[in-house]
């Protein structure tokens, strides 16, 4: 067995990974903490009263070192980059699933804040198994996508070939409220949530960042994407709508399965997916449809699995060589 640290498993995406490791035959969590510690992990989250109800340490890198080989960091941004040098001195991989360590220096500090962990950021490998799994298979340290740009990159990448040169890409984004972690705030309190949707950072959301860098790194072409993400009144859950132009006409099915036919994790559907059918699964389903020359590309996922956890597990279990299904 190899042992695993989840740090930060007090959160959403904390709990997510303990409910996925729970039934993983290779894994077994041998530690998990918090910012404060001093209580059961069943205290924190009663759904796992009788099921695994260990102590939650406060985060310290000696004990994590001594009890873990793999760590999963579910923590805010900045938060990871002040843990992730010291856990690489000690030898361990990593799977981060903040933005710490998805974008260059440039790009973060633009997006986010002054990046304090400039020296390992170059040697992080970006998460998304369809697109960099050989990479993957040989870093200590995966820096796990944010969950808008995964269901974007997944529903986009298919057709970079057929995309008319220099035309805008649209694409109108749905999360579900647990997008946003625990934290109690107003916008998502449940009196302004409750039967409510609207837009949020529209065309300056920090994802539009990671969508547009990692679409560049992938295709070597400069991008204008145009992102707008909405908050849905439900508790988990992502949908994409991406709206292209086309540069000729094309069959997208037949491009879409050719494209994906190794991919066991993507589902090509017939109809637009709802978020239901993906929820609590690692599946990313995309519906296209084209009129002409416009081609309408819908994904869905949902946000705390393939949007976070479950994709944190199959980077695991691809950085361990073990089968990318193993546990979710
Ligand atoms: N939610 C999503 O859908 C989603 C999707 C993709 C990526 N992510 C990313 O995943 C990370 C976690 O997200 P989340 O939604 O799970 O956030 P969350 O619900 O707010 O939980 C974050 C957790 O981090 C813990 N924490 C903060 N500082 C810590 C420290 N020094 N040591 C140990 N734990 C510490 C907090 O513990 P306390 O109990 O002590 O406050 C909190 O429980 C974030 O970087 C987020 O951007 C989230």
């Amino acid at each position: 067995m190899i042992n695993v640290a989840i740090v930060g498993v007090s959160g959403f995406t904390g709990l997510e990974l303990v409910r996925i490791l729970l039934h993983h035959n290779k894994f077994h969590i041998n530690y998990v903490s918090n910012s404060t510690g001093g209580q059961s992990l069943a205290q924190i989250h009663p759904e796992l009263h009788g099921v695994l109800d260990m102590a939650v340490s406060k985060t310290s890198i000696e004990d994590i070192a001594d009890k873990s080989q793999l760590v999963f960091l579910a923590v805010p941004h900045q938060t990871a980059m002040s843990i992730v040098p010291k856990l690489l001195q000690k030898g361990l991989k990593i799977v981060d699933l903040s933005a710490d360590y998805r974008l260059d220096v440039a790009t973060y500090e633009t997006a986010y804040c002054p990046h304090t962990d400039q020296t390992n950021l170059p040697y992080a490998t970006y998460g998304l198994p369809e697109f960099y799994s050989k990479d993957i298979a040989a870093t200590s340290l995966v820096a796990n996508p944010g969950c808008y740009p995964t269901a974007s990159l997944l529903g986009l990448m298919p057709f970079v070939p057929y995309i008319k040169p220099n035309t805008p890409v649209f694409i109108d984004a749905k999360s579900g409220v647990s997008g946003a972690g625990k934290k109690l705030n107003a916008t998502t309190s449940y009196m302004h949530i409750q039967e409510n949707s609207f837009a949020y950072n529209p065309l300056a959301h920090r994802h539009s960042y990671e969508i547009t860098y990692i679409l560049k790194n992938l295709t070597q072409q400069s991008w204008d994407i145009n992102f707008v993400p909405h908050i849905l009144p439900v508790s988990r859950g992502m949908l994409t709508s991406i709206y292209v132009q086309l540069d000729q006409t094309i069959d997208p099915n037949k491009i879409l399965k050719e494209y994906y036919k190794a991919d066991r994790f993507i589902r090509i559907r017939t109809s637009p997916p709802t978020i239901k059918e993906t929820s609590h699964t690692n599946f990313c389903d995309i519906f296209v449809a084209t009129k002409g020359q416009n081609l309408f590309i819908n994904t869905s996922i949902d946000n705390l699995s393939r949007g976070a956890s479950s994709q944190a597990v199959v980077n695991a279990n691809i950085m361990y060589g073990l089968d990318e299904r193993l546990g979710v």
